[in-house]
């Protein structure tokens, strides 16, 4: 590949006939890379400073330009690693979609990782779910200029679990997480523990990672992202919606597979939509974990639903299926009302609540596998013990006029942060989420994981039963109307760290916020 001309390259702006949309992955100035002059700065390592690490990389946020649809290939934003230090499987290149490699670490490990931004706008990379210190958490307190490279370092603490690293840029003109994201700057992080490989789960040909986006696309393959005129503002109020489904940065596929237990780990890495997973037979999807790793013991549902940013490992046994057999995991109709603006937004071919595949599977051989699900999974991580003396604090989700939403009535206020955003590294708390708007919100917190204490007050509606609240999460569906209840402990950093509403053109429009961590 030939960075420099990648990075010379000047994307014009298209303007797509009649959806008065653009996208523009190059904002009108040209950039001087890393080669072309301007001098890269290269900055002190961030976080955890030590003469060794286990694993070293680096990660370059560039232009590129790959195929995703039949036909001609589409301008994207996206990730490229290479290792310098470490186990060979660490980076796994995704070279044909605009995905970033996998990252792949261990419990324990110490990691170096050098952010070249080869982008013609400020940038960040955060690590959703680790727990790391604040310096090294990508904030958008700490942007990366461009051509320059910022140097990050930190102890993988977390444990077994599937993470995802994304932009978290948001200048002085308002958010760009929305922007970045959906133009390509996303991929998986996997962290492996000794626990997790006991039980000796489906892997390697028989763990399947899907990462669900949605994309609009224009005449010649360009991404269309919205606008910025009047004509966006549903778009903005709702969250952008693709009007097609990508699995792992392409149209869904079918997967050869063999009767035999498989293990699914999906990455809902959409702006705003939400899934809700199913499988087209009917029969219950078994989910053994979720964000922060594996739960306690697996659970069945009819259906389990991934909002913005959240993970959810299922397992699924084709032991019983016979060669020729096919299963899709689909995303189930629901009945989206208010929360997404079915009928609000009669222009999007595919609106929220929409039914539609995701990944097929076609049973192509017979072999003699007997991997009996445990009845145990995760037990090595004890729930945060809660009671009623537990500080709750509370935070009201509100509607802001023509503006977005905000949080006890601010909105995001750079690294500002109110008395009521000030916590005791040590301590226990219960955050409380109230959501007063007619929209449902993926609430994310940095920086840690939480357990779900309980909901409350939501409208019985057709997603219910498949919100997943037990185990370890960093993101949490509150529904409308709903009053849902978190429990967390800040540990190990003090700093400042983030909360927002994970849905991207919300989180881009001011619905976020740093907290402080006091020591
Ligand atoms: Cu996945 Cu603050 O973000
Ligand atoms: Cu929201």
């Amino acid at each position: 590949m030939n960075r420099s001309k990648s990075v010379h390259r000047r994307t014009v702006l298209q303007a797509v006939a009649g959806t008065g949309v653009l996208l523009t992955l190059s904002p009108g100035l040209l950039l001087t890379g890393c080669d072309g002059g301007v001098k890269a700065v290269e900055s002190e390592t961030l976080g955890l400073d030590s003469d060794e690490y286990d694993v070293e990389l680096n990660l370059h946020a560039m232009p590129d330009s790959v195929p995703i649809l039949p036909g001609a290939p589409s301008e994207v934003w996206r990730y490229r690693a290479e290792l310098l230090k470490g186990p060979k499987n660490t980076v796994s290149e995704n070279p044909d979609s605009y995905l970033g490699p996998t990252i792949r670490l261990r419990h324990g490990q110490t990691v170096k990782i050098h952010i070249h931004n080869e982008l013609p706008e400020d940038t960040t990379v955060h690590w959703h779910g680790l727990h790391v210190p604040s310096d090294v958490d990508g904030q958008p307190r700490l942007p990366i200029r461009p051509g320059e490279t910022m140097t990050v370092g930190f102890e993988v603490l977390d444990r077994a679990g599937l993470f995802w690293y994304h932009s978290h840029a948001h200048g002085k003109q308002g958010g760009r997480v929305g922007f970045q994201s959906y133009a390509g700057l996303a991929g998986l992080l996997i962290v492996e523990d000794e626990e997790e490989a006991d039980l000796k789960l489906p892997s390697g040909d028989n763990e399947l990672l899907l990462v669900l986006q949605d994309r609009t696309f224009a005449g010649n393959n360009e991404l269309v992202y919205m606008g910025r005129g009047m004509g966006s503002m549903m778009d903005r109020m709702h969250g952008f919606l693709g009007d097609r489904v990508l699995a792992n940065g392409a149209p869904p596929t079918t997967r050869k597979v063999a009767t035999r237990p498989y293990r699914i780990r999906v990455l809902n890495g959409s702006n705003a939509r939400i899934y809700k997973l199913a499988w087209s037979d009917g029969r219950p999807v078994t989910v053994i974990g979720a964000d922060g790793g594996l739960l306690q013991e697996p659970e069945d549902r009819p259906y389990a639903v991934l909002a913005p940013a959240q993970r959810l490992d299922i397992w699924v046994d084709l032991s019983e299926s016979q060669p020729g057999d096919t299963l899709e995991l689909i995303s189930d109709r629901f009945q989206a009302g208010m929360m997404g603006g079915m009928g609000m937004m009669g222009s999007n071919a595919l609106p929220l609540g929409s039914r539609f595949p995701l990944a097929r599977l076609e049973v192509s051989k017979s072999v003699e596998a007997s991997e009996p699900l445990p009845a145990q999974l995760g037990v090595q991580r004890q729930k945060i013990p809660v009671n009623s003396n537990t500080r709750i604090r509370s935070f009201e989700l509100s509607p802001v006029m023509m503006r977005g939403f905000a949080m006890n009535g601010r909105r995001f206020d750079g690294t500002n942060v109110a008395d009521d955003e000030k916590v005791r590294l040590g301590d226990t708390e219960i955050w409380e989420f109230h959501n007063n708007t007619p929209m449902p919100h993926p609430m994310h917190i940095h920086g840690l994981q939480f357990n779900v204490v309980g909901r409350r007050g939501g409208s019985s509606d057709s997603l219910q039963q498949g919100l997943v609240d037990s185990g370890w999460h960093d993101t949490v569906l509150v529904m409308p109307r709903e009053t849902v209840q978190l429990a967390m402990k800040f540990e190990r950093f003090d700093g400042l760290y983030i909360y927002h509403c994970h849905n991207m053109e919300h989180e881009d429009a001011g619905m976020m916020r740093y907290f402080q961590v006091r020591g």
